[in-house]
């Protein structure tokens, strides 16, 4: 750090000549983000409370109050007004917590995770920290886990199956009524990771998409993961992580020590957490509503429907399976997919590589417009490429 402070003008100089490098969702040109731009009057709110810490309730106990309020809303959305939970950095926290949970409340000593092969990351996070042994389970062919063998794969030390509802590569649906039937019929915590789904799916269903069922409508399903900086357009960092009810963690936390009389555990991995997220999360969802939600979501169905009729006739693409929700992933057989994202990203286009394929999401920052420039730029590079 330097003796002498720099003034306004010297800092908002630095930071803009760095910026300019990022890439933006207001120019649609980010082709492979989970997030998007957030709300408007989400983003005005946020700017307006950060010295708010959601960690000390006795302070500030306006955000426990918000906090409740997206827990009961979200809840509500995935069929469990009964719901408990926390906001949380996001999807990682909160599949953290679920698996912390899943592991506190059983006796188990030698803890064991089943999950799909897809699985995010954080799940190998949460096996480093909390010491359960997390097996991998190979998919069908619809890229779903495949039951038959995570039923195989149940021995004495499993305390808990995980499902995902919106694969990060893909975005499969696992089969949660499977899952839910395993997990019914050997008492196991089900955890569903629906840190991308949660907020999408309920909406395509309404518009007639065959996805399978996976919220609380289901009911072994012990907790879920939702994350309204995904696909609930509210500024970063807002995770959700709802339980069954609010027995399921009555025991778990750790005691605060300060107070005013009352004891009180807290929950969750971090102590100060930022409010500011949370009351823009409840403004975003007070804001936009349903009917709000349900247009984002039948706007990307319509973006997805029409990209997928483009790039089909397209020589030499092949998709790795057919989209469920609004991520499409896609090969360019024999011409090496890193060097078509290199040379894409040459052009301005903000996407990266999932594994071995590229992999678009689709969500409102996006027009059909930026599709077409998009379609036009990938059909140059490929030809090419090909030549
Ligand atoms: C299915 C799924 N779960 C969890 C996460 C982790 O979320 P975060 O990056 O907000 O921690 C992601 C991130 O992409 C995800 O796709």
């Amino acid at each position: 750090m330097q003796e002498k402070g720099l003034t306004e003008t010297e800092i908002m100089e630095i930071i803009s000549g760095k910026v300019k490098s990022d890439f933006t969702y207001d120019s649609g040109r980010i082709l492979s983000s989970m997030c998007s731009k957030p709300d408007r009057l989400s983003m005005k709110i946020y700017s307006m409370f950060l010295e708010k810490n959601l960690g000390d309730p006795f302070l500030f106990p306006s955000c426990k109050f918000f906090e409740e309020e997206v827990v009961n809303m979200l809840g509500e959305l995935l069929s469990n007004k009964k719901a408990a939970g926390f906001i949380v950095s996001g999807g990682t926290e909160a599949n953290i917590l679920s698996m912390w949970v899943a592991v506190k409340n059983s006796s188990v000593k030698k803890p064991e995770v089943l999950a799909p092969e897809t699985v995010h990351f954080s799940f190998d996070k949460a096996s480093s920290l909390l010491g359960f042994r997390l097996i991998k389970i190979g998919l069908n062919d619809e890229f779903q886990v495949n039951v038959n063998e995570m039923k195989k794969r149940l021995t004495s030390n499993t305390v808990a199956i995980v499902g995902v509802a919106g694969s990060s590569g893909l975005g499969v649906v696992d089969s949660i009524p499977e899952l839910n039937e395993l997990a019914e019929e050997n008492h196991l915590y089900l955890h569903v990771d629906a840190a991308f789904g949660g907020l999408i799916i309920p909406f395509l269903k309404e518009e007639g998409v065959e996805v399978p069922d996976f919220d609380f409508k289901l009911s072994s399903v012990s907790s879920i993961t939702v994350d309204p900086h995904k696909a609930g357009f509210t500024p970063i960092p807002s995770g959700c992580i709802l339980f069954k009810n609010k027995e399921l963690i009555e025991d778990f936390g750790f005691e605060v020590k300060y107070g005013i009389g009352e004891t009180y555990k807290q929950k969750t991995l971090l102590g100060t957490r930022p409010c500011a997220a949370t009351i823009a999360t409840w403004a975003a969802l007070k804001h936009l509503g349903k009917n709000g939600f349900r247009e984002r979501v039948k706007y990307c169905l319509k973006l997805t429907n029409y990209f997928v009729s483009k790039i089909k006739n397209f020589d030499r693409v092949k998709l790795v399976v057919a989209p469920q929700l609004n991520i499409v992933g896609f090969k360019t057989v024999g011409l090496g997919e890193s060097l078509v994202v290199k040379k894409l990203r040459e052009k301005g286009w903000g996407l990266t590589l999932y594994k071995d394929f590229i992999r678009i999401i689709l969500l409102p920052h996006i027009s059909f417009q930026n599709l077409e420039e998009f379609l036009h730029d990938l059909k140059n590079i490929l030809r090419g490429l090909r030549k």
